[in-house]
């Protein structure tokens, strides 16, 4: 039976993705290029909520004193900066993403930051993650797993380098339940967001990419299920700002 929901969920994702402006599987080729605006369009259109949103993670990391933290589909490293400059228990943050040019500015950052010896970021794909079972107490993912093309394999990564008794994390958009809201995030998501997307970047297919994803990605309890599936227990979703974003959370057993 989780077989069978998990390969009918993949084809449900592969099939929204056929309309995408840009395919899932080379979705970081986009964001090399939107790489010199990226933050600063983040910031804007989400009204700074973003850095608040990642800001907010660290209320959900485990119980434990020291914590080495895995953040993939790291970008510019923006949760691993917010991570380690708020709490101290993060001793070491590792981030891992395709987007050279996404690293780059991260590695900037960080060393503007002198965090040179609590994060290092290296180039590696969520979908095969360059690291043994066991190997971290936190796996983050923030606005990272809607632009993979197999959320759930991602997942299963994700598990398998947590230690048991580590904890999975995962930011991303969401739907909000309450009809009213909905209608007004979605009118802001088509016409807003590849409006101003398009005016600061120049590029409108990479911000149009961003509201069909947003849309079409499962959400509350769809993505729970999904988690479950990977293997996760305690699965939970918290959200945020009436439902537009959520924080999940899932513990390796
Ligand atoms: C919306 S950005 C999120 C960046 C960052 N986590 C943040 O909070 O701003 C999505 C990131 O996913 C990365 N990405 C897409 N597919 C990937 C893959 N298969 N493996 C690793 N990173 C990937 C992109 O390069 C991009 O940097």
């Amino acid at each position: 039976m989780g077989q069978y929901y998990n390969i009918n969920i993949n084809k449900m994702i592969s099939a929204q993705q056929t309309n995408l402006p840009y395919a899932k599987a080379e979705s970081w080729k986009m964001f090399n290029a939107i790489s010199p605006r990226y933050d600063f369009l983040n910031h804007l259109l989400s009204f700074g909520l973003d850095a608040k949103w990642r800001d907010q993670l660290a209320a959900f990391l485990p119980d434990k004193e020291h914590l080495d933290v895995l953040d993939i589909a790291t970008g510019t490293a923006d949760v691993l900066l917010s991570l380690a400059k708020n709490n101290p228990r993060v001793t070491f943050g590792t981030g891992v993403d395709m987007a050279e040019k996404m690293l780059d500015i991260g590695r900037k950052k960080i060393h503007e930051q002198k965090l040179d010896n609590r994060i290092k970021l290296q180039a590696a794909d969520a979908n095969l993650l360059p690291f043994g079972d066991y190997s971290f107490d936190v796996a983050t993912i923030a606005f990272g797993i809607r632009n993979v093309e197999y959320p759930t394999r991602v997942l299963r990564e994700m598990h398998r380098v947590l230690h048991r008794g580590g904890r999975a994390l995962i930011l991303e958009f969401s739907m909000p339940k309450n009809a009213l809201v909905r209608f007004g995030h979605l009118m802001y998501l088509r016409m807003f967001v590849p409006a101003i997307g398009f005016l600061v970047s120049g590029h409108y297919r990479a911000y149009k990419y961003l509201n069909q994803t947003i849309e079409s990605f499962p959400s509350g309890q769809v993505f729970c299920n999904l988690m479950k599936e990977a293997g996760f227990q305690n699965v939970k979703a918290n959200p945020l700002l009436l439902g537009v974003a959520s924080i999940y959370q899932g513990d390796k057993p």
